[in-house]
C-alpha cells in the first residue's frame, strides 16, 4: 500500500500540482537546513548574517558567509526528491514555489520554479536594479556595481518583503491548484507559510512531507512522516499509473 494511499484518487484526478518546498528537500544533497538539530540558525546568529542591517553594519562578514554557503551549494547535486518533482512534469502540470535559494529544483529539470526568497547564485545592486548570476570565482568582499553602489546576495533577508510580483504570482499559483505537496519546510516563516491555507481555501488537497510535524500538520489531508527522497518517487508512480 502506497504511503499516498489516502489521497491516491485525488492525485490521479489532479490537474495542477504545486510544491511548496524548503531546506529539507535539499538536506539530502548535503545542504544544511536552518532549524533542524544541525541547522544553520543553531550555530549562526541570523540577525548578524541575514538582515539588511547586518549587511550595512558588516558587509564583508555577510558577503563571506554567503560566499561560503554558495561554494557548498554549487558543489551539491540534486537528489531523488528534486528529481521526482521534475519527473512529475511528464504526467501533470507542476509548479514549484520554493523557499530555497540553491537552484537545485532547476538543476534537476523543473521548469516552473518560483524562488520566493531569491537566489544565492545571483547578486543585485543595493541601489539600482542591476542583477547578475555570480561567476564561480568571487571577490573576498562585496564588489561595486557600475553605478558605484555595493552588490549584495539576491536573497530575501529577515525583515525584507518578498518582491511584490513574486508574492502575487505565488498566491495565484497556490489558489489555482487542486493538489499541493508541502515538502521539507518547517512552515515557520511567513509569508510562504500562508500558501498551503490559500490552496486549501480554494479546494486543494494538502500533503505534507516531513519527518517531523509542523505547526500546520493538522490542516493537511495527509502527513507523510518520511524524507523527501524516500517517498517523492512513489508519488510520481501514483500519477504514472493514471496514464
Ligand atoms: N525530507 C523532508 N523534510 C526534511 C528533511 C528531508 N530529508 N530533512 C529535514 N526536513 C524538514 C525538517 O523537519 C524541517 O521541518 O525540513 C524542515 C526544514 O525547516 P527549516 O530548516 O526551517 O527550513 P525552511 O522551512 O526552508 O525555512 C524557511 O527560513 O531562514 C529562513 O530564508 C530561510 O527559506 C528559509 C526559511
Amino acid at each position: 500500500m502506497s504511503v499516498f494511499g489516502p489521497v491516491l484518487e485525488r492525485a490521479r484526478a489532479a490537474k495542477r500540482v504545486v510544491f511548496v518546498t524548503g531546506a529539507g528537500i535539499s538536506q539530502e544533497s548535503g545542504i544544511p537546513t536552518f532549524r533542524g538539530e544541525d541547522g544553520l540558525w543553531r550555530n549562526h546568529d541570523a540577525m548578524k548574517l541575514a538582515t539588511i542591517g547586518a549587511f550595512e553594519e558588516n558587509p564583508g562578514l555577510v558577503w563571506e558567509w554567503y560566499a561560503d554557503r554558495r561554494k557548498n551549494i554549487l558543489s551539491a547535486l540534486p537528489n531523488p526528491g528534486h528529481a521526482a518533482v521534475a519527473e512529475l512534469e511528464r504526467h501533470v502540470s507542476v509548479s514549484v514555489l520554493t523557499q530555497n535559494v540553491d537552484g537545485l529544483h532547476q538543476r534537476a529539470g523543473s521548469s516552473e520554479v518560483l524562488e520566493l526568497h531569491g537566489s544565492i547564485i545571483r547578486t543585485r545592486c543595493t541601489s539600482c536594479d542591476f542583477a547578475q548570476e555570480i561567476p564561480s570565482g568571487l571577490p573576498g568582499s562585496p564588489p561595486l556595481c557600475g553605478c558605484g553602489s555595493m552588490l549584495r546576495p539576491d536573497v530575501v533577508w529577515f525583515g525584507e518583503e518578498l518582491p511584490q510580483e513574486v508574492w502575487s504570482e505565488a498566491m495565484s499559483i497556490a489558489s489555482g491548484c487542486d493538489f499541493m505537496v508541502v515538502a521539507g519546510t518547517s512552515l515557520e516563516v511567513s509569508p510562504a507559510n500562508m500558501l498551503p491555507l490559500q490552496a486549501k481555501r480554494n479546494g486543494a488537497t494538502l500533503v505534507e512531507i516531513n519527518p517531523d510535524p509542523t505547526p500546520m500538520s493538522s490542516e493537511m489531508d495527509l502527513a507523510v512522516r518520511e524524507k523527501c527522497s524516500a517517498c517523492l518517487p512513489e508519488l510520481v508512480s501514483a500519477f504514472e499509473s493514471r496514464n
